[in-house]
């Protein structure tokens, strides 16, 4: 799969890893790029379309999906990450709704598009996926969650000619980390090494140096084999209609 030419959706591109997202796809020749943004945005890259797109709002998610004609890469990155120590289920609650919820509700308004193109959904998750910073538990639940979702729907997917990817995003220098003393990849570079994973059909992509020194450990872990081994079951079961 190549970007250019193709018309690709990002959720919170306002900012962030988001609209550096945006700022590769045009870069590498996107046709079209749909910013999905909570408040009204302007590009003077006239290849953009703005939608106004909280991704917890099941009517916005409709109406952004109605403006859109066609679809090849929907990539979910709007998420929050707020510190917690689980005593609090709003909580919880909170960091579900937009980073496993939003992700779901998009996924399914935009599915019809990406199934007619054989497209490509991207879920910006997290490393915390794999293993939870319990600093902020209801954030890395959420994206255990999110990254779940993402196995699941590239095993049901397949058969459709869908393909699904997730990022295992590490630390990146954005307002979400800001005030934290670590070492951080630049939302530039980890937008260009996103872009390149799907270019290169990167099933799971890590896209920063933290989660870069996973990678090899993951592709050729137990767990790897295990989503492989529960996706062949899904592909032996009648697709759903
Ligand atoms: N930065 C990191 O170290 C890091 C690491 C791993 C994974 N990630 C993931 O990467 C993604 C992007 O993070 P970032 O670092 O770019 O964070 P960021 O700078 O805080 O930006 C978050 C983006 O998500 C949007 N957003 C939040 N709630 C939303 C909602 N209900 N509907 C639509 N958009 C919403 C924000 O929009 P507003 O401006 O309207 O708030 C903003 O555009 C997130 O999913 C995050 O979990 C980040």
């Amino acid at each position: 799969m190549t970007i250019a030419g193709k018309a690709v959706l990002v959720t919170g591109a306002n900012r962030g890893i988001g609209r550096a997202l945006v700022d590769e796809a045009l870069g590498r020749g996107a046709g079209r790029v749909y910013a999905g943004t909570r408040h009204p945005l302007t590009h003077p890259d006239g290849r953009v379309t703005p939608l106004m797109l909280d991704v917890t709002d099941a009517a916005q998610i409709q109406a952004a999906a109605g403006h859109v004609e066609s679809l090849d890469v929907l990539i979910n990155n709007a998420g929050i990450w707020l510190f917690d120590d689980l005593t609090d289920r709003a909580a919880l609650e909170r960091h579900l709704a937009v980073n496993l919820f939003g992700t779901w509700g998009v996924t399914q308004a935009f599915l019809p598009l990406l199934t007619r193109s054989k497209g490509t959904i991207v879920n910006n998750v997290s490393l915390m996926a794999l293993a939870a910073l319990p600093l902020t538990p209801a954030y890395s639940i959420s994206k255990a969650a999110a990254f779940s979702l993402t196995q699941s729907l590239r095993a049901l997917l397949a058969g459709r000619g869908v393909t699904v990817h997730a990022v295992l995003t590490g630390p990146v220098d954005t307002d979400m980390t800001r005030g934290f003393d670590i070492p951080k990849a630049s939302a530039e570079s980890v937008a260009r090494a996103i872009f390149g994973g799907v270019e290169n059909g990167e099933e799971d992509i890590f896209p920063d140096p933290m989660s870069a020194s996973l990678a090899d450990g993951w592709r050729h872990g137990v767990a790897k084999a295990f989503e492989r081994q529960n996706a062949a079951l899904a592909a032996a079961e009648p697709a759903a209609t």
